[in-house]
């Protein structure tokens, strides 16, 4: 079989990477990919949202299965285009891809279903959201309608905040057309946790439970990012949550999708927080999550490409899925600086002492080959992601790892899975 993976990031390569185990697959093909996808496959520079030129070459390869990583090429249409020229694809369709395309939509459909949500009101006019918020309880949420590189989330603790925050979303357009709408929504506490989702349009197969770290610093401070770090499983994540969950959120969004004539096939990305009143949706992906994939694909015992193909043809309900029973931590290794401002170009070393090692990964995500090596290549540079047999062990072995790659600029945070102490 010819795969081509859609996407260039730390994602990508985990996805590359255990595809590359499938005893179906003969060649990979990844658009546009990096300098590690590149060892496991041929990258081609196609920007993962040129439709038009990643249809043209699925047909022109006779590619067997294209599987879609990123959102904004889900959310654009790539699935329908593909579709519409015969081509096997593995992603939601547009109309499903909405979930997280839009804020107010998937909102809307939480409470048309009954599914445990934050409150929330959605407002097209700034006049409107400020009068609300003057008589809302603090701190309070506010949320960019559209895609916004997950940064379009504001958390005000004071009405000035929260003034000033539909100023920036609203009228200044920090994130362009993604905040003519907003959603202001009731502020939650308590833990979160990132329950990714195999569905085929009808059922659902739910992998391992993984937790990310968003914010920048160790001690959960600093600019929010796309993530500085994973560990699987949450111990939080207990079994009578995961019953929870698996009957009033996973089956249910399943259910409400297929009922809005929106079937979801693809990765549902479910991201929870376990209030003290019980667990609920912060927000719904519609593609696997970043860093998440690069905890969560290490333990997957299946070939993915058998389950790709089960969401496709809708027989999901044979697989069994199965994780091992050990943890894996993974710590990005980011540009001093990210998300902000930060220099790239920098020769990375230390690759050849993951060689040969098991369950020690070196994902990459913002590198790129040059003549003097591979170099840094964007914020997020790779994932150092390590195995153990239980969380402290994994989160060991991963901070030993990162102690392998060198390059000036280098930053991590130094807590990443530290939560599990807490225990
Ligand atoms: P989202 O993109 O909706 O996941 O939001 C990004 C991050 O903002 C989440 O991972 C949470 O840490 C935080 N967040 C979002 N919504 C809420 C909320 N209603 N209450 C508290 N924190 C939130
Ligand atoms: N880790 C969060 C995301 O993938 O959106």
């Amino acid at each position: 079989m010819k795969v081509l993976i859609v996407g260039g990031g730390g994602r990508e390569h985990a996805i590359v990477w255990k595809v590359a185990q499938s005893k179906k697959v003969d060649k990979i093909y990844c658009a546009p990919g990096n300098a590690g996808i590149a060892q496991l496959a041929e990258c081609v520079s196609i920007a993962a949202t040129d439709i038009e030129k990643l249809v043209a070459f699925a047909k022109e390869e006779a590619i067997d299965l294209t599987i879609i990583g990123m959102d904004d090429p889900l959310v654009m249409g790539v699935v329908d285009a593909f579709e519409a020229e015969g081509l096997r694809v593995f992603g939601p369709r547009k109309n499903a891809a909405e979930i997280e395309g839009s804020k107010a939509f998937s909102k809307d459909l939480m409470k048309k279903y009954h599914i445990p949500t934050a409150a929330y009101e959605t407002f097209d006019n700034p006049e409107a959201a400020i009068a609300y918020l003057e008589t809302a309880d603090m701190p309070i949420v506010l949320k960019a309608d559209g895609l916004a590189l997950g940064k379009g989330v504001l958390i005000c603790n004071t009405l000035e905040e929260a003034k000033e925050g539909v100023k920036t979303l609203m009228l200044d357009k920090q994130f362009g057309s993604a905040g003519d709408r907003i959603v202001i929504e009731e502020f939650m506490t308590g833990r979160e946790v990132s329950v990714l989702c195999f569905c085929d349009g009808k059922s659902i197969k739910t992998m391992t439970s993984a937790q990310d770290h968003k914010r920048a610093k160790d001690g959960d401070q600093g600019l929010n990012t796309g993530g500085m770090g994973t560990f699987s499983p949450s111990p939080f994540y207990t079994e009578e949550i995961h019953e929870f969950c698996k009957k009033e959120i996973y089956q249910k969004t399943m259910d409400a999708m297929a009922a809005e004539g929106r079937p979801f096939v693809g990765v549902l990305f479910c991201g929870l927080m376990i209030t003290p009143k019980g667990v609920k949706v912060l927000e719904y992906n519609a593609r696997f999550g970043d860093p998440e994939t690069q905890v969560v694909l290490p333990r997957m015992k299946n070939d993915i490409v058998d389950v790709f193909e089960a969401c496709i043809d809708g027989k999901l309900d044979e697989i069994d899925l199965q994780f091992e029973d050990n943890a894996a931590v993974c710590v990005v290794l980011a540009s001093d600086g990210y998300p902000e401002h930060y220099e790239k170009g920098f020769v990375i070393s230390g690759f050849e002492q993951f060689e040969n090692k098991d369950g020690y990964y070196v994902f990459h995500a913002g590198t790129k080959q040059t003549e003097e090596g591979i170099v840094t290549n964007g914020g997020r540079v790779l994932g150092v992601t390590a195995k153990g047999e239980d969380l402290r062990k994994a989160r060991a072995n991963a901070y030993e790892a990162t102690k392998w790659i060198e390059f000036e600029n280098k930053y991590m945070r130094n807590d990443i899975g530290k939560a599990i102490d807490e225990q």
